[in-house]
């Protein structure tokens, strides 16, 4: 009687451990079919300098300066074996211009996923950080998630979009990141990229653009200095009071590598945002049709309508809207 109730318990442990182990054979399958499908193709593309050159030549149009300065700054930080600091950058320039269009083309340059790897994270003020009395928490948050997310993936990029709508103060929380150490609590930041978005400085920009233009400049023939460019903006950004660069100590202590003007569009730069958009539906047609679309945006000044009021934003619509 003994011997059965004994013989009973081991045969139902042993198929606990038989059932236990065909569980654990089949958990370990499954993640390590999620892990290939989910994480090892979020891959880090092999820099390659020509590669990326070619991408800002066939894809960004009219943006001569912030081709140049992201083409070096990239590819000097990206093959630097010992940077001193993470790569910095301020997109500056009015709406429509390209500069997610350019935070995407740096993202598909760095990671085989592009902007949709998860080592790719972007920040919208008004999404993340929408509350004024909670930019404590917010500090606290985003200094967590920045920190969680570099330890883990040394060669992460954080994109700060609409800094324009951030509250004053709150970016400042993570200097400590952008300066130049070693390691802040045992984590290296050295291999991050952060990309700043924002609108400030637009109305320098274009009064530079049209200044030179008026005085029969070539549009090419500008440079990040020109006309004090760049110490405008910087100064313009610094100043602007309600935004979240207003004051910042990122500015004072020199932690942005690079401000970036992305100038406003002209008719032919539209243009050929629609034929590249015409290119991605299939759509063919002739040069008429190219240029009914491109006429239907705005441009300004008033007098001389040589600059596109919204870059190249909307360019699809209109265009779905005329076939
Ligand atoms: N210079 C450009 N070259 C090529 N395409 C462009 C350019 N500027 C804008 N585009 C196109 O227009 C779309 C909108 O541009 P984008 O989102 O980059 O503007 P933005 O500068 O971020 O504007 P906003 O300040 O409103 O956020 C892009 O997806 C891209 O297709
Ligand atoms: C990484 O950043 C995202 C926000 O983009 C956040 O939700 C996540 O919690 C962070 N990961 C870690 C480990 O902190
Ligand atoms: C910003 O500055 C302007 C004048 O320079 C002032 O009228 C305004 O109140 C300021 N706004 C804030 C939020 O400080
Ligand atoms: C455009 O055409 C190509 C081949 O001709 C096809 O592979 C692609 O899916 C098409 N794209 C769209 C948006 O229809
Ligand atoms: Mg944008």
């Amino acid at each position: 009687m003994k011997a059965g109730i004994y013989f009973v318990c081991l045969c139902v442990l042993s198929n606990i451990i038989v059932v236990s182990a065909i569980l654990d054979v089949i958990v370990g399958a499954v993640a390590y079919i999620t892990d290939r499908l989910f994480q090892k193709d979020d891959l880090l593309e092999p820099f390659d300098y020509e590669r990326l050159k070619t991408d800002l030549k066939d894809s960004l149009y009219g943006q001569h300066i912030a081709s140049e300065v992201v083409l070096k700054a990239v590819s000097g930080f990206m093959t630097d074996k010992h940077p001193s600091k993470p790569l910095v950058l301020s997109f500056h320039g009015s709406t429509g211009v390209g500069k997610n269009h350019v935070s995407n083309i740096i993202a598909r340059n760095i990671f085989t996923k592009g902007e949709n790897s998860e080592h790719v994270h972007v920040f919208i003020s008004e999404h993340h950080f929408p509350l004024k009395e909670q930019v404590e928490t917010y500090k606290f948050q985003l200094k967590q998630w920045i920190r969680g997310n570099v330890s883990s993936f040394p060669r992460s990029m954080f994109i700060f979009d609409v800094m324009d709508k951030m509250n004053p103060g709150l970016i400042d929380a993570i200097k400590p990141f952008l300066d130049h150490y070693s390691h802040v609590d045992g984590v290296s930041y050295r291999e991050a990229i952060f990309i700043f978005l924002s609108n400030a400085g637009e109305s320098v920009i274009e009064k530079v653009v049209l200044d030179s233009w008026r005085d029969g400049e070539k549009r090419e023939q500008l440079q990040m200095n020109s006309r004090d460019m760049e110490t405008k903006i910087f100064k313009d950004v610094f100043n602007a009071n309600s935004s979240g660069f207003w004051h910042s100590t990122l500015i004072d202590a020199h932690l942005i590598d690079h401000f970036i003007p992305f100038l406003p569009l002209e008719y032919r730069h539209v243009r050929q945002c629609v034929l590249a958009e015409m290119a991605a539906l299939n759509i063919t047609a002739n040069d008429g049709f190219v240029d009914r679309v491109a006429q239907n945006l705005p441009y300004f000044p008033p007098e001389e309508k040589i600059l596109s009021v919204k870059g190249c934003k909307t360019v699809k619509q209109k265009l779905l809207v005329h076939i």
